[in-house]
């Protein structure tokens, strides 16, 4: 069990799946909580089951206005940020490049990649003018390590947040305070849950048959275990990993078999 008392953390897309477990768990382990999501409905009733240590606050990431409002919120009435999980995606529509639509890769970059880049700026730009001391981890996926057909926006924007990680890994590896803001991203296989709930999975069976079968392991993750890997990353028990994109893939991308 990690401790997270005292740490004010933020977690964008928290209000369901992956998002949501890590949420319960870093509150669960001492945390202050910030949830960012576009769902106020699903986001109050997140607050309300966390109770007191959990607070939401209605943002869209894809949109930078709102993100830069939504930080001069955190920055009001909490008046630091030490840890940051950047999660907030969704899926492009199937379909070969040729076939695509403009406006379903606009909507896929703007919020994966452009949503990550906005959160990120903001977090950096705290945790730097505080004491320069932090630790963030962004959502890639299995799929931004080993690209996969007929999701071009969905590959394209998770291959670019595995870069922008590690980018900001180095710019603040050591900053002004002698400190260093970690940043790190995971790239989750297939898991339960979320963009896989039981409603997604039976009505495809042959498309959840293959993503079982994908894995080395022949199974689902779970959001505990990406959560696992979550807090490892954002605690002090990981204060010399930064710039890694972290496989949590029942070996997925180990190779071919
Ligand atoms: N599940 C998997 O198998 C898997 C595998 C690899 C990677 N991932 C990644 O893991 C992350 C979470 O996925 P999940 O499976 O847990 O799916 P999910 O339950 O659909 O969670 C997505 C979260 O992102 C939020 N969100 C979407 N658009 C947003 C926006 N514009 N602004 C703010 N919040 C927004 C959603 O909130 P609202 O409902 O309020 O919009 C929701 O809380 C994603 O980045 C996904 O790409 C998932």
């Amino acid at each position: 069990m990690y401790d997270f008392t005292g740490k004010v953390c933020l977690v964008t897309g928290g209000t369901s799946g992956i998002g949501a477990r890590v949420s319960e768990r870093l509150v669960e382990c001492g945390a202050q909580l910030i949830v960012l999501g576009r769902d106020p409905g699903k986001g109050f009733l997140l607050a309300d089951q966390l109770g007191s240590a959990c607070r939401f606050i209605e943002c869209d990431v894809a949109d930078a206005g709102r993100v830069e409002r939504a930080f001069g919120i955190v920055r009001k009435d909490f008046g630091r940020l030490d840890c940051a999980f950047n999660n907030a995606g969704v899926t492009a529509r199937y379909g070969a490049i040729a076939d695509s639509c403009p406006d379903d890769w606009a909507r896929v970059i703007g919020i994966n990649l452009n949503g990550t880049y906005h959160s990120l700026r903001q977090e950096l730009r705290m945790m730097a003018a505080q004491d320069g001391v932090g630790a963030i981890v962004n959502t890639s996926s299995c799929a931004g390590v080993v690209p996969i057909g007929g999701q071009v926006a969905y590959v394209a924007s998770k291959h670019a947040i595995n870069a922008m990680s590690q980018v900001a890994a180095l710019e603040y590896a050591r900053t002004g305070s002698g400190g260093s803001i970690r940043v790190n991203a995971i790239a989750p296989g297939p898991i339960l849950g979320g963009m896989n709930n039981e409603e997604r999975l039976k009505a495809s069976p042959e498309n959840t048959q293959r993503k079982i079968d994908v894995t080395a392991m022949k199974r689902f993750g779970t959001a505990d275990e990406v959560a696992n890997a979550v807090l490892w990353l954002l605690s002090d028990q990981a204060s010399y990993v930064t710039g890694m994109v972290m496989p949590i893939d029942g070996g997925y991308g180990s190779g071919k078999f």
